[in-house]
């Protein structure tokens, strides 16, 4: 035995690995549970009690040269030898993948900083909201058709012993946001309320049961309809583009008098496209001037205040700006789709 232990401390005298993986074989031989100091020492109980001192000796020596030639050359590895043979080091590194925005969340945050520049505030209102914010305080006639079952999804509907409407409902649009700030505030108000709204409506390529809208409301002395048309021509070109053009159509909104739809020139120049259904215009928000009654139940003094307000879709927005066909693929929450979309805000 004792000349073997000798034969083997010659062996690892002169051993010289040069990889990892040779050095871990030469541990493993040695060094592991069924290594061959292991056999040594479990041989070492039939060693005769004279020669024990000698031979336990010996192995230990053989252990502690095994344990330091592996530290030896484990440190003096040349650098080199840890990098995998097929690797280069000189090719540039993988990519790291970023997230991106959602497009609605780029398009909320550019009308933010849009309207930011003209000194609007955000505010915000809850999503589940009463009659009250939602419709009466806005002017709408109790019967009006906006309040059907089939535009509303209510989560209560009734009146009290008193006969008021106690009607809870999912916001249909964030316009209820404004009668909070009213509620709260006193003029001069320039606030901007982004928020989710839900339709009960059908879900295709064009609509979808929640969406997003971002209202506007500006209060003051003195505001006129120039101010609205001026307001909304430069919100148009910031987020369209300076060559863009905007036209107001008379509409119908019970809170706003005299009150318009806002159309912005399609990129097609006029030209006509399938976009602008050969038109040459976009159709993209709704805005008029604050109607008297809704300042009135406010407690806002109608005689001295004025004001205009204007509402849009936060989806409608995205699809025309970055030219997507259906409104669906926000939802879907497809990477592959969401992946295209990089923003600075
Ligand atoms: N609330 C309207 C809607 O959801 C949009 C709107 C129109 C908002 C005119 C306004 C406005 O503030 O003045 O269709």
């Amino acid at each position: 035995m004792e000349d073997r232990i000798r034969k083997y401390l010659k062996e690892v005298e002169s051993f010289s690995g040069n990889t990892l993986q040779e050095i871990e074989e030469f541990r493993i031989k040695f060094l592991s549970k069924k290594g061959l100091i292991a056999g040594f020492f479990s041989e070492f109980k039939t060693i005769p009690p004279d020669r024990r001192k000698q031979v336990g000796q010996l192995i230990n020596q053989l252990k502690k040269t095994v344990t330091e030639k592996i530290t030896v050359l484990t440190e003096t590895l040349d650098s080199d030898t840890f990098i995998e043979p097929d690797l280069d080091p000189t090719l540039p590194a993988e990519p790291m993948i970023l997230g991106s925005r959602h497009p609605v969340s780029i398009v909320r945050n550019e009308i933010i900083d849009i309207f930011g520049h003209l000194g609007f505030t955000i505010s915000e209102g809850p999503e589940i909201e009463d009659d009250d914010h939602v419709f009466s305080k806005l002017n709408f006639p109790p019967n009006h058709p906006a309040r059907d079952m089939q535009d509303t999804f209510f989560i209560r509907k009734g009146f009290d012993e008193h006969g008021n409407n106690i009607d809870i409902l999912l916001r249909s649009h964030t316009s209820s946001v404004q009668v909070r700030v009213m509620e709260e505030e006193l003029p001069p108000i320039r606030t901007l309320s982004p928020g989710r709204v839900f339709r009960n409506e059908a879900i295709s390529a064009r609509s979808h049961c929640i969406f997003h809208q971002v209202e506007g409301l500006y209060i003051d002395e003195y505001v006129s309809f120039a101010d609205l048309k001026q307001t909304l021509l430069y919100f148009a070109k910031e987020m369209f583009g300076a060559k863009t053009n905007i036209r107001l159509r008379p509409s119908f909104f019970p809170f706003t008098e005299p009150s318009a739809e806002m159309d912005i020139s399609c990129s097609c120049n006029g030209k006509g496209c399938n976009l602008c259904k050969f038109s040459g215009w976009l159709e993209i928000l709704g805005c008029g001037m604050v109607d008297p009654n809704v300042l009135d139940y406010m407690k806002i003094d109608s005689k001295k205040y004025t004001g205009f307000a204007f509402g849009m879709g936060i989806e409608r927005i995205a699809l025309l700006k970055y030219r997507i066909s259906d409104i669906r693929l926000l939802f879907e929450n497809d990477i592959r789709f969401l992946k295209q979309f990089r923003s600075a805000l």
